[in-house]
Order: structure tokens, then sequence, then C-alpha cells
């Protein structure tokens, strides 16, 4: 009905001032034919009269001539005739010539003419006809003709006229609406598909949507405008963008419009596990769930992880899938199961035992074992195949996470070729001579080198990256580009600095500063005027929680003042407990706390609290609120959250941050104070520093550290890489469009990547 008004409606309007327009000139038109007509009749009626009228004239049968002319006006258009010998003389005329028709008329038409004149009952035609007689050389017949049949003609015309357009709009409409309601949903479907880039250069995803073929040039023109529009505004705007959740959908639905991702991980975002007789949600502590979980909120989607929770079987569907998270679903999770021996070779064993000592310069010997890695590709190949049944378009974005899944991308690649992958390397990645003592570092590289993009926290790590494909496979490494290319496929290889959610979750800073240093103090029998300081980790060597401590007690040797005035609470989330090194550090952690805490500990003090446990992130956050300090003392670390969170639970602007350089986040945040936590003199004095700061110092530093956290937020890291990947895919459609085959080191480095 609408489409019916908004297309007959206008077309009425049109119609009828057409109309409109068109009477006075079909009237004009008329007057002026018949005006034609009436002189040729005039005309003709003067030759008929002519030898008649001679002959009366020359009889002087004047009676003749009248009834000649009574005759001859019978004719209903004929209203009057007569004859002027002069233009002084009187007419010899029949009775209803008007009386004011003298002719004296003759002298201004000396060679005839006729004029239209208003009579009595309507317009009338008066034609001078020259007829000279005789002696009379002026001689003229005047003829009367009646035009009001003119008039009725006209008025006849007027109604032609106006049926003819009624009709002629009834039936243009009709003929106008079936037409577009035949097209429109069509022609929409394809505008709206065309925009999208879909069937112009590929078939339509709906095959069995029809599309107008006659607008394809135009809404290809008219795609590319807006999309290049689009993208040179989000260049232009990128470092004004706000990056939030609403940003990070928005962009997955404009620039990636709508496309399925799918994230692999190792780790599961929550873990269902069996307490008693009830199933309990848990949070792993893992900063790259910490990172990633936000981002699955905000865009949806389906996240493969290993299901390791005891009670995890338990709650998923008949797909091993469930959504998540518990409160307020978003997005999917497919677990995938591994057994005993298979989590034992490739999770503990290659992984951990293996690549993260690897990629970790902590003076840890990495171990490799054949059966391991056996597990580990077929572990890889069980989450691709994973991937492959959870796509569901040929060309999905899979975000593949971490050094578990190194081999992964090269087999996606080859199920679905059409695939972006993004791999995200969240650990260091060691220099060309510490790879290279890896038995299976080629292959490590190659399956890697099946992603569209490889990205690393720091630029180093990329560096390194290509600096180890330089030194271990074929391929070609363009440095300035930075891509590698291997197998005839191009990775983009690229630096993305994770970060955390910002705003923190509203729940993880509703409990005020004050109630959160009371419970802390409270919980751990901390007395009030006691300095805290925390740290927050994963029972793990490369985190340097030994360092820490030692760090701690080299304060209070230094300035002993400090006893009974300071207490270090350490967080320890017990990870990865089977591996004999990460027993072999727990009993290490536990031994130092319990020595240093021997030989300074007072009157119920202790220097540091040791808490080995699994913590909540609200539990986490109620310690980086009650805290005065915290202490980060990684040996090397990709990035590190735990220092962003630290200065997301700050909205007090309080606190200090004590980083090691060895972490990415120090390059981000050089308002904390650095330390190489190898240097126990060196951390001391950094403690000494944070326990003494001035308020209004600490309120600056944190100001700015927050500032930062808050602009490059997981949101901008989600967003850049799938903006990029965004960019891939055009290219790569251009370039399916018009293959061109560059010469060697010319041209784009990401487009045959894709
Ligand atoms: C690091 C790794 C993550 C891992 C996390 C926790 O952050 O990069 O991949 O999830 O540690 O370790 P876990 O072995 O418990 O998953």
């Amino acid at each position: 009905m609408r489409l019916t008004l908004r297309f007959v409606l206008p077309l009425t309007i049109v119609l009828g001032l057409l109309a409109y327009a068109a009477v006075p000139l079909v009237d004009r038109l008329i007057q002026r034919w018949s005006v034609r007509d009436l002189d040729a009749r005039a005309r003709l009626i003067a030759t008929s009269v002519r030898a008649p009228l001679g002959a009366m004239m020359a009889s002087g049968s004047s009676d003749g001539v009248q009834l000649l002319f009574n005759s001859l006006t019978h004719d209903e258009r004929l209203v009057a005739m007569g004859y002027c010998a002069s233009p002084d003389s009187p007419p010899i005329a029949t009775s209803l010539l008007p009386s004011d028709m003298k002719c004296e008329l003759l002298r201004g038409h000396r060679r005839g003419g006729s004029e239209v004149v208003a009579g009595v009952q309507g317009l009338l035609h008066v034609a001078i006809e020259p007829l000279p007689i005789g002696t009379d050389s002026a001689g003229a017949l005047l003829v009367v003709q009646d035009m009001g049949y003119i008039q009725s003609r006209g008025a006849e015309t007027r109604r032609y006229l106006f049926v003819a357009f009624v009709w002629l709009s009834v039936v243009v409409s009709f003929i106008t609406v079936v037409v577009a309601q035949l097209s429109w949903r069509g022609w929409v479907a394809g505008m709206k598909a065309l925009l999208r880039g879909e069937g112009l250069l590929r078939e339509p995803v709906n095959p069995g949507r029809r599309e107008a073929p006659e607008f394809r040039p135009i809404a290809r023109d008219l795609a590319r405008l807006i999309r290049e529009f689009e993208s040179e505004a989000r260049e232009r705007d990128e470092t004004q963008i706000t990056w939030s959740p609403e940003t990070l959908r928005r962009m997955l639905h404009g620039e990636l419009q709508g496309e399925d991702v799918i994230v692999v991980s190792n780790r599961e975002p929550y873990l269902h596990e069996q307490c008693g007789g009830r199933i309990e949600t848990r949070r792993p502590a893992s900063g790259l769930v910490t990172a990633l979980e936000p981002i699955m909120r905000a865009c949806g989607g389906t996240w493969i992880a290993h299901g390791s929770g005891s009670a995890d079987r338990a709650v998923v569907d008949a797909h091993d899938a469930i959504v998540l998270p518990p409160e307020q679903p978003a997005y999917r999770l497919r677990r995938v199961w591994l057994t005993p021996d298979e989590e034992a070779g490739y999770y503990y064993g290659f992984a951990n035992e293996g690549l993260w000592p690897l990629c970790h310069a902590a003076h840890i010997r990495p171990i490799f074992r054949s059966a391991d890695y056996a597990h580990y590709v077929a572990v890889n190949r069980r989450f691709a195949e994973a991937v492959v049944a959870e796509a569901k378009t040929s060309a999905p974005i899979v975000l593949v996470q971490d050094y578990h899944f190194a081999l992964l991308p090269k087999m996606v690649r080859e199920a679905l070729p059409g695939a972006t992958i993004i791999t995200f390397w969240h650990i260091p990645w060691p220099n060309p001579e510490a790879f290279a003592i890896c038995p299976w570092r080629e292959d490590l590289l190659a399956g890697l080198l099946g992603s569209s993009i490889l990205g690393f926290h720091v630029q180093s790590h990329c560096n390194n990256f290509v600096a180890s494909v330089d030194d271990t496979i074929e391929a070609r490494v363009d440095r300035e580009a930075f891509t590698v290319s291997h197998g005839g496929k191009l990775t983009a290889v690229r630096r993305y600095p994770i970060s955390i959610a910002w705003p923190p979750p509203p729940e993880m800073v509703a409990v005020p500063v004050p109630d959160c240093r009371r419970q802390v103090r409270e919980e751990s029998g901390i007395a009030a005027g006691v300095t805290i300081g925390i740290g927050v980790d994963r029972l793990d060597y490369t985190k340097g929680i030994l360092e820490r401590f030692r760090a701690v007690e080299r304060l209070l040797e230094l300035n002993p003042d400090w006893i009974g005035r300071v207490t270090y609470i350490q967080i320890a989330a017990p990870s990865r407990t089977v591996i004999e090194e990460y027993q072999h550090h727990e009993y290490q952690v536990r031994a130092h706390a319990a020595r240093i805490n021997a030989q300074f500990g007072r009157d119920g003090w202790v220097p540091i609290i040791l808490k080995v446990s699994h913590h909540e992130p609200r539990d986490v956050y109620r310690y980086y609120r009650g805290a005065d300090f915290c202490f980060v003392g990684s040996l090397h670390d990709g990035m590190n959250l735990v220092a962003k969170e630290f200065v997301a639970a700050r909205d007090d602007d309080r606190g200090v941050l004590i980083l090691s350089q060895f972490t990415g986040a120090a390059r981000e945040l050089p308002e904390a104070l650095a330390v190489n936590p190898y240097d126990a003199d060196q951390c001391a004095a950094a403690l000494q520093v944070a326990l003494t700061m001035h308020p209004s110092e600490q309120r600056d530093r944190m100001r700015l550290m927050r500032a930062l956290v808050a602009e490059f937020n997981v949101y901008r890291w989600a967003g850049r890489m799938l903006l990029d990947a965004a960019l891939m895919r055009r290219r790569g459609r251009v370039l399916e469009r018009a293959p061109f085959v560059a010469p060697a080191g010319v041209g784009s480095s990401y487009v045959r990547a894709v």
C-alpha cells in the first residue's frame, strides 16, 4: 500500500498539472484553427456570390441582393451578410447584421481580413472580402459567422482531454505499480547485496535471490565510493575513535559485513567444575581470556577451546557447545575434548615444557619429546577440523590464539583457502639462535605462515619472528612491508599490543576503595598503618615471584625502618601443576617466603603474605584497590595485563605501579617505576620510591597511565586486527577481479595473503 501511494500519488499530481496546463493551450489552438476555417469559408462564399451579386448590382436590384443574402444566411452558422459599395455608403445587408457594423470597416481592411468581435450572443467572426463590382472598385462583402459552436467544441475537447488524462493516469499508475511491485524487492535486495560487495565479483550468497543486473554498474561504483569514503574516514578518524564494545560491533558489521568470526584457543573462558553435588563456573587466570572474553561479548561468534573443567561435558548441548557468559549469553563456546594422553603430550608436554620456556628468556631449558610433538600435531588437526565444522561460510574470519596452535593456521588454510586467518602469539618470540634449538622449527614456521596476519605484542617480537623465518626456511621476506611470502601465500607480520576492557566492568570497581582497604587488611590480618603491596600472577617461573621476594628482603636489609611497616601480598594462582618445573618453582616460592618471613617477621607482622590459590576477578580487583602499590616483576612477558588491570582498578588515582622492564606493558606505561627484576638493589630502591611517593605524584602518574589504557583498550586491539583483515579481504577481491602479478619485491604486501 505504501509502495502504491509512493508511486501513484506523485504520478497523478504530475498528470493533473499537465492537464491543467494543456487546457488553455488546446483552447487557443482550436480557436486559431476555427478562425482559419471561417476565413476560408468566407472566401468561398465571396467567390460563389461574386457573379450573381455582380449581375444584381449591375441591374440595380438591391432587393435581389437582399434576397440572395437572406437565402444564404439560412445556414445556422452564417449570421449575417452585407455588401458595401464603398466605405461611405450604407451596406446592403441582412437584418441580423449588427447595427454598429458599418461600411467604414472597409477603411482598415482595404485588402480584406477578418476580426473576432463580441456580439450579443457570443463571439462573432467578421470577414471582409474585397469584392469590386463594376465601378465600385472599393466594394467588399461582409460575412458574419457565429463562433458559438467553437466554444462548445472547446468545452467538448476539454471534457475529452480530462477523461483522456484520467485514463492515462490510471493506466500509467497501474503499469508503474505492477512493475515496481515486481522489481522493488529484488532491486532493493540486489542493491543491498551489491553495496555489501556480494554479487559484484562473485556469485550471490543466496543463489535463489534475484538481482537486478541493470543496477550492477551503478551499484558497483556506489559501493566502491562508499567504501573508499568509509575507509578514508576511518583512517582519518582512527586516532580520535573511542574504542568500545559498540565501536567494535559497528566496525564488524560495517567493515566486515557481519562476517563469521571463530576464535580458537586452548584455554576456555569459563570452566564448569563439579563441587560436591553442585556445578560451579570458574574464570581461569589467563591474560588471553582476560583480553578475548570482552571481545566475544561484544561481537558474538564461536569460541573453540579445550573443555578442561570437570563438569564441562555435563553442561554442553549435542554439538558440545554452550552459550556464554552465563548471566547474559552473547557467544557460543564449542568445547573440544582431549584424552589425558593428548593433554599430557600437547598441552603439558610440547606447549608448556617445550615452547613456553623456548619463547621466554627465563633460563629454563625447553624439553622436546617427539611423542609430545605427535600429540601436538594431532590436537592441532582436531581443532582445525572443529574450525572447518563450525565455519558457516567458505571465508570465515578465524582468530587463532597462541603457542598451542602453531600448526593450525596452515591446516585451516588448506581446508578453507578463502578464510582470513589472524593468529596472535601472546608470548614473546625468541631470537633466531634461541628458536633454532626447536627440532620442529620449520614445521612451526610453515604452520604459522598459513595465517593472513600474524600478530605480536611488540615490534621486537615481530623482528625476531621474521629473522627466524629468514634463518630457517625458504621464504621471501619483505622487511619494508613486514611480510613473508611462503608457498605462494603472503603473511603480514604486525604489532598489536593487547590490552584490557575499558572501562572495567562496573562490578569490578563497585566496592569503594576504603572498603577494599579495610577488607584486605581484615582478610590478611594486616594492621592499620602498614603499607600494602600486591602482586597477582599465575605461579609461573617467568613471573619473577622469587625476584620480587628478594627485592622486599633487600629493602628491609637496606632500610630496616620498613620492618613492621610494609607487607607484600602475592596472589599466586596454581598453574600447570603437573609439570615438574612448576612444582619445583612452587616449592622455591613457598620456601623463599617462609625464610624471609622467619628472618624479618615480628609481633604478628610478616613482610610477605603468599596466597597460593585461585582468585576470581572480583577478588583480584579488591586487592588492586586495597593496595598502595602493585609490583609486576616478570622476567620476560609478552605484555602482562596485571599491570593494566591495576591501573584500571584505581579510579581513585592513587597507587604506584612497579613494572619489570621485560614486559611489553613497560613500553606503554612509562609513568610506572621500571625495574630490572634481576637487580634486587634497584628493585629495593623502586620499592622505597613507591613507599614514599607523594599522593599528588601518584595521581599525576596514575592519570596518565589510565588515559593510555583507556585509549589503547582491548577493543582497539581487536578492532585494529579486524580492520586490517577487512582491508585484506577488500584487496583480495579487487585482485580476484583484475589479477596482476607484480614483479618480485613490487606491489602491496597484503594482497595475495588472503
Ligand atoms: C599465558 C598464555 C595463555 C594462557 C595463560 C594461562 O597468558 O599466553 O595462552 O592461557 O598464560 O595459562 P594456562 O596454561 O593456564 O592456560
